[in-house]
């Protein structure tokens, strides 16, 4: 008998940024991360267990997918059998609504669909913070995906592999704002984020002034986020950015996720700000910039990035919902 879910998750940016991971197993961040899950954008991912299929497979918006991308996926189902006492393999099916290039990490929620779909399909029933738990394991910002609104995520502790969920922190109408990603290239970035943070915490010498100050940045964005300032959370949010790239800049050889489109993308919402428009950029890891602003203030930001030379596109998101479930699961699963 086979047995299938499917779930659907958003992307979130991260107002205080994760980069870096606790030492040991599990993949626990070194750091505290903050984030908003974002509305609008989506991937849909199905699951079914079923004992007819020779081995996993995965289907990435209609691609039959193989290598990393399978592994990391038959890593998560792995989990998922071991708890639920499932030993058959699962045919996996992933579709996004936005383009892998689009600036806006499909991990996050990719691996927070995969995670929840997986989990009901394997009947281990209603269990959000061990759903998001699971999502870490295999991208950490994926954990934060499986709430709306604004979300944070605990760091880890070294050496210690203890669950890790990511906490709801506020709804998403809590702070009314809009993100604008001003898209920059095509195609995927050149230094993916685990390998880009394991060569930041290597051969950096910043690494360990960005773990210590990055703390002290997430409590000022989780205060001025909770008391509702956009000014104050917009300015520290860029700050923190900056300074994630800031230890990355400082590997050897250096990562620069930026092209000169990023730059002037970002100094033309400085030049915004300079015009008294309240707006803030955040930057991932890769060339597109992001601007946080108030939704009365969308459309001006909107007109002025879609201006900075190399800017290609501007998607326009705003505070969105949690991971939930599509439609109706598979036969109910045996006791
Ligand atoms: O979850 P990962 O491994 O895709 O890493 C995400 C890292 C950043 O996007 C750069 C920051 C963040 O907190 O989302």
């Amino acid at each position: 008998m086979s047995r299938a879910a499917t779930a659907r998750a958003h992307p979130n940016i991260a107002l205080a940024k994760y980069w870096g991971k606790a030492p040991g197993a599990g993949n626990a961040p070194a750091v505290p991360s903050l984030s908003v899950t974002l509305a609008g954008l989506s991937t849909t991912t199905s699951v079914r267990f079923d004992p007819a299929l020779g081995a996993d497979a995965l289907v990435l918006n209609g691609r039959e997918a193989g290598g990393r991308e399978l592994a990391r996926a038959s890593e998560l189902l792995d989990r998922v059998r071991a708890r639920a006492g499932l030993a058959c393999p699962a045919l996996v099916e992933s579709q996004n609504d936005f383009p892998t290039a689009s600036g806006l990490a499909s991990s996050a929620s990719g691996f927070a669909a995969l995670a929840l779909a997986a989990w009901h399909a394997a009947g281990l029933g209603e269990a959000p913070a061990e759903v998001s738990d699971l999502a870490r394991r295999s991208s950490a910002s994926a954990a934060r995906s499986v709430y709306g609104g604004f979300v944070e995520l605990p760091a880890g502790v070294a050496g210690r592999d203890e669950p890790l969920p990511a906490r709801p922190l506020a709804p998403a109408g809590h702070l009314p704002l809009a993100v604008l990603v001003a898209v920059t290239a095509e195609g995927p970035k050149a230094t993916g984020s685990t390998s880009g943070m394991n060569e930041t915490e290597r051969t950096s010498p910043y690494y360990e002034a960005w773990v210590r100050h990055a703390g002290a940045l997430f409590r000022e964005i989780r205060e001025a986020l909770l008391a509702g300032d956009l000014p104050r959370l917009g300015e520290a949010a860029e700050a923190s950015a900056l300074a994630m790239h800031a230890s990355a800049l400082a590997a050897r050889p250096g990562l620069l996720y930026w092209t000169g489109a990023t730059v002037e993308a970002l100094a033309r919402v400085r030049a915004l700000r300079a015009a008294g428009v309240g707006v803030w950029a955040t930057i991932d890891a890769g060339p597109h910039v992001k601007a946080l602003c108030a939704p009365g203030d969308a459309e001006r930001v909107a007109s002025g990035l879609a201006g900075a030379p190399g800017v290609l596109r501007v998607l326009r998101a705003s505070p969105g919902p949690g991971a939930g479930l599509v439609g109706a699961a598979g036969p109910a699963p045996a006791p």
